[in-house]
């Protein structure tokens, strides 16, 4: 529903807007400044009401392995927060959730969308949609596991943000770190167009063993990342559920309309933005905003946005090192520069390439601060406008 806080099984988020997973983009430094979108600026309000990880391997993490801490890692200002797992074999699966729950996890989500070869090929991710009775086996093992570790009322606190509990009648009962699933449509665009979709059958299977909520990307796993999103896709898991669990809607926000609609055609309860919020970081106070007040905010100015993205680049220096830091920046500006243009002395509309030439080829983290500084006094500007940006 539009402007009502999204509940997820005893969490009750500030919003009903979610970060989505991004694998080699959701790190903590990029969670921390859209949460930060949503904390630190002026008239921020709220917006974001939980952040995930990108998915992680349970093996991964059970054994140790540094790129997989790196991605779980998480702090007291990243809450709450999602961590999001992938695999086939239950057992597994719920020792990857122990193990999260162990090391902050606010939420449990199981990945049952990835398109990509490496991650089906071993049954994970979307090609749990062609085997039904595994995906649920897996879920219902790992809720069984997830009720079983148990978590003090101080470390509930700790990992709720600006997220809140609600208690039981019993306030000795304990609330378990509730699961989530991601999910597409299905696996093929001719069960989808035959009206043979399994995610609303799906879906209700998940509720049945006690996941508390659902993400739909309306997509199948054919589509990849192509064609349009099918909001009648996430409509007819929405009716399937029939209110026993929040569905929540994925793809394709783009702007903060884009979310409202979302709600309004499909009826989910919340939204879960990926890609739009990799431009815009400030897109869920915009989209909380419009949905709370039906006002959307007017945009940074050009200094917070820079100031934000340095602010993303020293994170990354902090948690990662320079070398990390200097591969994400050159690759993340161009999207960053969506939102920035310029108008020139002549008063025509400018895109800011000379600026995403200077940090592509910037040496170290103190050099793209130079040049940010050096854009911010008036240079590196002109060039053709992004495609977004020129439709913004
Ligand atoms: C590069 C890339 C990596 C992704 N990694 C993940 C992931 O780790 N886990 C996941 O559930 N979805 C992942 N997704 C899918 C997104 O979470 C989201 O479902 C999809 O991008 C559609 O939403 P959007 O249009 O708002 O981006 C990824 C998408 C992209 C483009």
């Amino acid at each position: 529903m539009i402007g009502v806080p999204l509940q997820l099984g005893p969490v009750r988020l500030a919003t009903n807007l979610l970060l989505a997973p991004i694998a080699g983009y959701c790190d903590l430094a990029f969670r921390t400044i859209v949460r930060e979108w949503s904390t630190h600026h002026a008239g921020a309000g709220v917006g974001v009401g939980l952040a995930c990880t990108d998915l992680l391997s349970p093996q991964g993490l059970l054994r140790g392995t540094s790129s997989s801490l790196d991605l779980a890692s998480t702090n007291d200002f990243d809450k709450p927060v999602g961590m999001q797992l992938y695999g086939s074999d239950p057992e597994i699966m719920a020792q990857g959730a122990r193990w999260a729950v162990e090391h902050g996890a606010t939420v449990v989500d199981i990945n049952m969308g990835c398109p990509v070869d490496k991650v089906t090929k071993k049954d994970g991710g979307s090609k749990l949609l062609t085997d039904l009775s595994r995906a649920v086996a897996i879920a219902a093992r790992v809720v069984n596991e997830l009720e079983a570790c148990s978590l003090s009322a101080d470390e509930w606190q700790r990992r709720l943000g600006n997220a809140q509990r609600m208690e039981s009648a019993n306030p000795l009962a304990r609330s378990p770190v509730p699961l989530t699933c991601k999910v597409r449509l299905c696996w093929s665009d001719a069960d989808y167009h035959a009206g043979n979709a399994c995610s609303p059958h799906l879906a209700r299977m998940l509720a049945d063993v006690g996941v508390v909520a659902v993400t739909v990307h309306g997509r199948t796993t054919e589509m990849k990342f192509s064609g349009e999103v099918q909001l009648a896709g996430i409509a007819r898991v929405v009716e399937a559920v029939n209110g026993q669990i929040p569905i929540i809607g994925n793809g394709d926000v783009r702007e903060a309309p884009d979310a409202v609609r979302m709600i309004r055609e499909t009826g989910c309860a919340g939204v879960m933005i990926g890609r739009g919020a990799l431009s815009t970081p400030w897109l869920f106070r915009d989209a909380w905003s419009l949905e709370s007040t039906g006002v959307v905010p007017p945009p940074p100015s050009e200094r917070e946005i820079i100031e934000s993205v340095r602010r993303y680049l020293q994170l990354m220096v902090q948690n990662r090192g320079d070398h990390y830091a200097m591969v994400q920046i050159r690759r993340r500006m161009t999207w960053f520069a969506k939102r920035l243009h310029t108008i020139d002395p002549r008063g025509r509309v400018v895109g800011v390439k000379p600026l995403k030439e200077a940090v592509r080829n910037a040496q170290t983290p103190s050099e793209v601060s130079d040049r940010f500084d050096e854009f911010l006094a008036g240079g590196l500007r002109g060039g053709a406008l992004e495609p977004e940006a020129a439709q913004a």
